[in-house]
């Protein structure tokens, strides 16, 4: 047991026959769909709503029954992780790159619930890099608004050394920003570029957060 099985496997309890489920994406997630793919094996009727191609696959391979966002109306509940949380219940996601589907399922989503090992409570935002999506087209000039304002831009680059590519075919900017003091105000300026996309600011977006530790309890916030 470790973090963020506890956490995943505590977040079925959130699950009731005949849901439309939001599935997010991440290691953490891993153990939820795990746990989920154990209730539809023996029977249980749900429907899922994947945030990334990776989750779909793994989907697919447990049999959970899926469908895409713009064939359903609602999502009941979404179960997603988070790279950092504070105590106001706001986070940053997409270190795993799929901030913009998990935004949209999440906006689509009547609950929302992040399941988090207990590594990502923080008293404050941006020691991890925010995430920010962007357009290929044109992406140095936003690259080098963002220098010019301190917040140290990294082109996030797969093992391969090549751009990372999302799966809308965008790349993304990481903002090495060690401490955001105010989070709306940032968040604001991204919604406001252009060029950019997405970024991984979730505030005000989960209303539960299931904490898991190393011994397999867990907290919820
Ligand atoms: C993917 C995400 C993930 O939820 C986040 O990176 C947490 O991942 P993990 O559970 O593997 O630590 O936002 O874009």
């Amino acid at each position: 047991m470790n973090g963020k099985q506890a956490a995943g496997q505590k977040a079925i309890d959130e699950i009731k026959e005949g849901m439309t489920i939001g599935l997010g994406t991440g290691s953490t997630v891993y153990y939820f769909l795990e746990a989920l793919a154990e209730k539809v094996a023996d029977g249980f009727e749900l429907t899922g709503v994947a945030t990334s191609q990776k989750t779909i696959d793994l989907a697919k391979e447990w049999r959970i029954p899926m469908l895409p966002l713009n064939e359903v109306t609602k999502i009941d509940v979404t179960i997603d992780g988070a790279d950092e949380v504070d105590s106001q219940l706001s986070g940053i996601k997409g270190g795993g790159g799929a901030l913009l589907y998990e935004k949209l399922v999440a906006k689509a989503s009547d609950r929302r619930i992040w399941i988090v090992d207990s590594s990502k409570k923080v008293e404050q935002l941006g020691t991890f890099p925010l995430p920010v999506e962007v357009v290929p087209f044109g992406w140095k000039h936003v690259e080098a608004y963002f220098t010019g304002k301190g917040y140290h831009p990294k082109l996030r680059c797969s093992a391969d050394g090549q751009p990372y590519v999302t799966d809308a075919h965008h790349n993304i900017l990481d903002l090495h920003l060690q401490s955001i003091t105010n989070a709306e105000e940032l968040a604001n300026e991204l919604d406001h570029l252009t060029g950019v996309v997405e970024h991984g600011l979730f505030i005000g977006m989960t209303e539960k957060v299931i904490i898991g530790y190393p011994d397999g309890h867990t907290e919820t916030l």
